[in-house]
């Protein structure tokens, strides 16, 4: 119903766009169907080792933008060896390389710190790239159970 009422506002040309979070394959499919509504952006847990290529490949099909909050994986993906090993031979952050690898991947990245040096040092990963190989390095660490959040699909589950 909501979603029904955001279309014919979205019609009067009273929105422009709509953007959601946490959508799966499944809820988008419906949205699309139902409301005709194709969400400009869907925010999703995203990060150099949790990187959910099905939903990817349906947000490019469909032409959704792809947000990745926790893209540092809450500051695990930062201890990563071989992330940490780029880091090293580019003289660059841990945080920029996952930050650097993500950007190169088209995903927009909202990394959060409550430190002014690592907000700085995080914009640093506009201004360098990553090889092909580094990026192959990086493209072997999806972990499809890398999750550092709730699943969506069974979130908030029978509890709620
Ligand atoms: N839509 C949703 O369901 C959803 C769910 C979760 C999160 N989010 C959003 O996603 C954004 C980021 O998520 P997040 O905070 O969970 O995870 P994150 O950005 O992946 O990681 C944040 C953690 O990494 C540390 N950090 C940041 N930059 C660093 C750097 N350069 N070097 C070392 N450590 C660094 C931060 O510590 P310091 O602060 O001490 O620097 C903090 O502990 C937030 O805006 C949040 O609201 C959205």
């Amino acid at each position: 119903e909501t979603f029904a009422e955001i279309a014919r506002l979205q019609g009067m040309g009273q929105i422009a766009s709509v953007g959601v979070a946490n959508f799966y394959e499944e809820v988008l499919e419906t949205l699309i169907s139902e409301t005709g509504i194709v969400p400009a952006v869907n925010q999703v847990e995203l990060n150099p080792t949790f990187r959910q290529p099905e939903l990817l490949e349906f947000h490019k099909k469909h032409g959704i933008v792809t947000q990745a909050w926790s893209p540092l994986a809450r500051g695990k993906a930062l201890n990563n060896p071989d992330i940490k090993a780029i880091a090293a031979q580019l003289e660059r952050s841990e945080g920029q390389v996952a930050l650097r690898y993500l950007l190169q991947k088209g995903i927009v990245v909202i990394p959060k710190s409550a430190r002014r040096e690592r907000l700085v040092e995080n914009l640093g990963a506009k201004d360098f790239e990553l090889s092909r190989a580094q990026m192959e390095v990086i493209d072997s660490l999806n972990n499809p159970e890398g999750r550092t959040g709730n699943d969506p699909r069974v979130w908030p589950g029978d509890d709620a």
